[in-house]
């Protein structure tokens, strides 16, 4: 079977070379010969070792009957849809790392491959280098998956790390975060969470069976966490992680969110750091099945692609393998309906009084300290209740402005 890639970046770089280097393995694996016929790329690859396959023109991959199975890493939803689109309608089965198009587009490409028979695989789009959307699709078959937590942004959680470890600037860890291969083009994807939604996406919509979109599920990035928030996270025992969740509820509809968290330091989630990943799925006969491994970065989310590339071939026709429903509105439960408890930082007018306050508005409360803090600074964490109670309770506490409130898991 020969194999194209279309965009040379740094995630298709990783699967040119994989191909180009384990030929003789791939093959092994899958039972006949897997090789690399073209990459597509705008840019001049002439001089680097595969400069000979480089191609401008998706035409010749469309139209070569040898290519068997495509790989689509150039992120972003045009002219990648397209492209992919134009593949399968050329019975060629797709492999994909770009989430962004599979949380927007899922619906007409799974058509586009149930129609001509072909596959199309997004393993790569989700945790790097992690078998989540596999081990959900195939080895938790036997179950109905019930929900999922997770870190599935390596860049925030290697700049909350390096934040909180080693007390680096937030604009020094992003650059090296960069330098590494880990930030989207545009690092605001990152920090404001819309990478981690797009992923929290897909996965709530293998949990549902439906596609969810990613403009459903409300999300926070980490730009607004402060060293202050971190000191309280450490007086709880707790971290501050970026959480990816989805939750059955008995009424069927699915709790989607992406936030900032105070994580508990007992928990294996809170332990996760630097640019790893980590999903603790949920199924209803298996329980809890916790994933962790590298979720970004070259050589790591290429082996997701090269799997899923060794998968089509030896698979051949799995359109529904790989398969959520099409979307419709009203499954998701609404935003604030959620039991949480939440960890509220801010500043007292008087203190005595707002503390006063603050234990009479909630059945219970843990006041927590810092060292250094403001004379007039107070941070606790409240009970459990619905999410836009606590948030409309702290707002009616009289002699309190509150500066930071980030749910606590
Ligand atoms: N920017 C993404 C991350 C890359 O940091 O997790 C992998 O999707």
């Amino acid at each position: 079977m020969k194999v194209a890639v279309m965009g040379c970046g740094t995630v298709g770089s990783g699967a040119v070379e994989i191909l180009e280097s384990k030929g003789e393995l791939l093959s092994a694996r899958c039972g006949e010969p897997v090789e690399l016929k073209y990459i597509l790329d705008i840019r001049d690859l002439s001089s680097r070792p595969y400069g000979k396959k480089v191609v401008k023109d998706i035409d010749l991959i469309l139209e070569d009957p040898e290519v068997g199975v495509v790989v689509e890493t150039m992120g972003g939803i045009e002219p990648a849809f397209t492209f992919c689109m134009k593949c399968l309608n050329a019975g060629k089965s797709v492999v994909t790392s770009n989430k962004e198009m599979v949380a927007v587009k899922a619906d007409d490409l799974f058509e586009a491959a149930r129609a001509n028979n072909v596959s199309f695989a997004f393993e790569a789009a989700v945790c790097g280098g992690i078998p989540v959307i596999r081990t959900m699709f195939t080895d938790l078959g036997a179950n109905r998956l019930t929900g999922f937590d997770g870190i599935m942004n390596g860049t925030t959680n290697f700049i909350l790390t390096k934040m909180i470890k080693e007390k680096m600037s937030f604009d020094s860890a992003l650059k090296l975060a960069q330098e590494l291969g880990y930030a989207e083009k545009d690092p605001t994807a990152d920090v404001e969470g819309l990478d981690a939604c797009r992923k929290t996406a897909i996965l709530a919509s293998i949990v549902l069976g439906t596609h969810v979109r990613p403009e459903e599920i409300p999300t926070e990035g980490i730009s607004r966490i402060t060293l202050e928030d971190a000191s309280y996270a450490s007086d709880a025992g707790a971290e501050i992680k970026l959480i990816c969740k989805a939750e059955k509820l008995p009424d069927g509809k699915v709790y989607a969110a992406v936030s900032p968290a105070f994580v508990s330091r007992n928990t294996m989630i809170a332990n996760v750091s630097g640019v790893n990943n980590a999903v603790a799925l949920r199924g209803d006969s298996v329980g809890e099945v916790f994933l962790y491994g590298p979720g970004a970065g070259k050589e790591a989310t290429a082996s997701a692609v090269i799997s899923d590339v060794l998968e089509c071939i030896r698979l051949k026709k799995n359109q529904e393998h790989y398969y959520f429903a099409p979307h419709r509105d009203g499954l998701l439960c609404g935003k604030g309906e959620n039991i949480t408890s939440l960890y509220v930082r801010g500043y007292a007018k008087h203190m005595e009084t707002a503390a006063r306050e603050i234990r009479e508005t909630f059945e219970s409360v843990r006041f927590l300290s810092r060292d250094n803090s403001p004379a007039n600074e107070l941070a606790f964490i409240t009970g459990k209740g619905r999410e836009k109670d606590l948030y409309e309770a702290v707002a009616g506490i009289r002699d309190f402005a509150s500066a930071s409130v980030i749910r606590v898991l």
